[in-house]
């Protein structure tokens, strides 16, 4: 017998409130029953990356978070970057420098760049690189994800000097 509890988020701006069993992982959530299957299930057991959404604005990797212990948490993906369909800055300079090959880990390491400027703790590629480790391709596609993860950051120190 499985039992239901309430689950209520804001997801991409839009309210969402269901019984849910306990045991549905917000990536689960996303992918099977809201159809929003931007964000990608590489591993399922947190070391991937490749599910990694913004609760709250802060990055979490969606396979290891259960729907319904986040109680009215904003949840944005993927698809919630581009509401009116024009590009992210970061979607765009991904697509400028290259930044994937097969696509597959591609929406999480946008979500997690997004997230990881916003921190505001990174000021070189070194820096990039460490605190996207938690981000894995398999294509090898790290310079140019690098590559425009710094874009993005130029552009922010700019608009800030
Ligand atoms: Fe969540 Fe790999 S699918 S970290
Ligand atoms: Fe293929 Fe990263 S582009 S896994």
């Amino acid at each position: 017998v499985s039992v239901a509890s309430p689950c209520h988020l804001q997801i991409n701006g839009k309210s969402y409130s269901a019984d849910l069993p306990p045991s549905v992982t917000l990536l689960d959530l996303l992918r099977e029953r809201l159809d929003l299957t931007g964000t990608k299930k590489g591993c399922d057991h947190g070391q991937c990356g490749a599910c990694t959404v913004l609760v709250d604005g802060k990055r979490v990797k969606s396979c290891l978070i259960l729907a319904v212990s986040i109680p009215d948490a904003e949840v944005t993906t993927i698809e919630g970057l581009a509401p009116d369909g024009h590009l992210h800055p970061m979607q765009q300079a991904f697509i400028d420098r290259d930044a994937f090959q097969c696509g597959y880990c591609t929406p999480g390491q946008i979500m997690s760049a997004v997230a990881l400027l916003e921190e505001g703790h990174v000021h070189t590629r070194e820096e990039i690189r460490e605190f996207m480790s938690g981000n894995l391709c398999r294509c090898g596609a790290y310079n140019g994800i690098i590559d425009a993860i710094e874009q993005v950051l130029a552009q922010h120190q700019q608009d800030r000097a």
